[in-house]
């Protein structure tokens, strides 16, 4: 069994120089898929469940599908990681289930649309840090409201994210108010608000630094160098998926991504974990409509499961390779969370000790 906390992967991560990828997990295929890119490149992994994916799967079938993997692949240190947590509640159900990270995603109230007050955040993080950390289990923050600079919507299109128009200063974290929160709140990762998004409609054009604010994670890297950073919508929304997708009958208007050079650009200025769900869907997806196109007689679902679980598969190896996590997992021998919990008790696991050689 390899499960492995946040923190202890993202040290590692740091201390090597490469980013992690976040993928969303939902059912038996998608952990099946990730899991097998994950062995081919002998890369640890993070899988992140969100409030939606529970209540789909359901805890135990979620907790079991985990426990599966890590039996299947005893060398492949794994995450279990609960994605945009939106309360205590979601956080600690998360742990009592397994989970070995929360995010507690204070930059939003508990309904998970409306933006919330510094202090709220601060207080609301710092609680579920101060629980989680007695446990071992790690935690991410997040400062700054996801949304597109372009058009000041928070995204709205998985029927979660900010509602109503956002200004430039919800929209990008403050780097000084960062380093403050870090500290404020002890959390082990953090995640920024620099312009990307959920969902699939991030740019309406490739973009630039007006639209996807790069400087944001240079300027808190600069002022707090051993602090993990997460980047949230990290999608890149492949050309290639999209012209497949819309091939088969799909109807996807242009749109781009987050190009995967600027993630790598990213993960040289403190980015460790990045999170990817979009992409995965739209690999799936593009899969099933190519079957539905090609054998309308087809009915057996696992002749649609089976080449999206293959395309699901690439991807992910794709971002293995691209991110520098490939060949990593077999040096990497998780500590239990006892372990975790003393190492925060002894003060060793102040989130500014974290090594960063890369930065
Ligand atoms: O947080 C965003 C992820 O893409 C999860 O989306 O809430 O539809 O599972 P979801
Ligand atoms: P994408 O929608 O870009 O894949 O982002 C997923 C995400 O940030 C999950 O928290
Ligand atoms: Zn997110």
């Amino acid at each position: 069994m390899a499960r492995i906390t946040l923190r202890e992967l993202l040290d590692h991560a740091a201390e090597h120089g490469y980013g992690v990828p976040a993928f969303n997990i939902n059912n038996m295929e998608q952990v099946l898929a990730i899991l097998a890119a994950a062995e081919a490149c002998d890369a640890p992994v993070i899988l992140q469940a969100s409030r939606g994916a529970r209540s789909y799967a359901g805890d135990i079938m979620l907790a079991k599908m985990v426990e599966a993997a890590e039996a299947m692949h005893p060398a492949i240190p794994i995450c279990l990681h609960q994605d945009h947590g939106n309360d205590e509640g979601t956080c600690f159900s998360a742990i009592q289930h397994g989970f070995t990270s929360v995010m507690m995603d204070g930059s939003l109230e508990a309904d998970a649309k409306t933006p919330a007050a510094y202090d709220y955040n601060v207080a609301i993080t710092r609680r579920v840090t101060e629980m989680a950390h007695k446990v071992g289990v790690s935690v991410e923050g997040e400062l700054g409201v996801l949304g597109s600079l372009e058009s000041g919507q928070g995204e709205a299109e998985d029927g979660h994210g900010a509602e109503g128009t956002l200004s430039h200063e919800q929209l990008l974290t403050d780097p000084e108010q960062a380093v403050a929160f870090v500290r404020a709140t002890g959390v082990d990762a953090l995640a920024v608000a620099m312009g990307t998004s959920h969902g699939a409609y991030k740019f309406s054009r490739k973009p630039d630094g007006d639209i996807l604010a790069m400087h944001v994670i240079r300027a808190i890297n600069a002022r707090m160098p051993g602090l993990h950073l997460v980047m949230h919508g990290s999608s890149s929304v492949p050309e290639a998926l999209q012209e497949m997708f819309n091939r088969y009958g799909g109807q996807m208007p242009k749109t781009w991504g987050v190009p995967v050079e600027e993630i790598q650009a990213g993960i040289r200025h403190g980015v460790r974990k990045v999170n990817i769900d979009t992409d995965c869907r739209l690999a799936m997806a593009a899969a099933f409509r190519k079957v539905a196109a090609e054998a309308p007689g087809e009915f057996d679902p696992r002749k649609f499961l089976s080449p999206a679980m293959k395309a699901l598969e690439g991807l992910c190896r794709e971002r293995f390779e691209a991110f520098g996590t490939a060949g990593h997992a077999a040096s990497i021998k998780p500590s239990s969370l006892a372990d975790m919990a003393k190492r925060y008790r002894s003060g060793a696991l102040d989130p500014a000790l974290a090594v960063d050689r890369a930065a």
